[in-house]
């Protein structure tokens, strides 16, 4: 796997200047080097901590608790279904059935099309459009199964 490219090593380093402590860069880090790469294999992960000057084991902790974050290759799209209470009580749950049938794949899973990986996550802060779900940074919702089918075509062209 190649090294991060000179740019994205540089913009890491820049965003350290926006914090007071180098741990707050760490999560917008882990995006440019996601952004560049598709996905955070252990060597990114080694270069964020060595430009940040981090250790490896606290970079590896944030990135693999944070669902937007892929240590394995990942599809070309996120969706990240709420399955916590009040998208549960409308109905997520016939979401996340419809999604795994249409999808072919069990949640935390990608497609074998790469098209999409698809993941269960908590409250996504849009409690108001339950049963809801995101595709990549976009949020859908009250959504039906139908409308999923929409959304699945939708992004499955892009
Ligand atoms: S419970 Fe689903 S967005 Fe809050």
């Amino acid at each position: 796997m190649a090294p991060l490219p000179d740019e994205a090593r540089d913009e890491i380093r820049r965003l350290q200047r926006h914090y007071e402590q180098r741990q707050s860069a760490l999560l917008p880090a882990l995006f440019v080097a996601q952004r560049e790469l598709g996905w955070l294999p252990p060597q990114a992960l080694q270069e964020v901590a060595d430009l940040l000057d981090l250790p490896l084991s606290e970079v590896t902790a944030v990135a693999s608790f944070y669902r937007f974050f892929f240590l394995e290759p990942a599809g070309r799209h996120l969706i990240l279904l709420c399955t916590n209470l009040a998208c549960l009580l409308n109905g997520a749950e016939d979401l996340r059935r419809h999604l795994e049938e249409r999808l072919g794949v069990r949640p935390g899973q990608t497609t074998p099309d790469g098209a999409f990986t698809f993941r269960e996550s908590e409250c996504l802060a849009a409690c108001h459009l339950a049963p809801m779900l995101m595709v990549d940074r976009e949020r859908f919702g009250p959504l039906t199964p139908r409308e999923v089918d929409e959304l699945l075509e939708r992004y499955r062209a892009r």
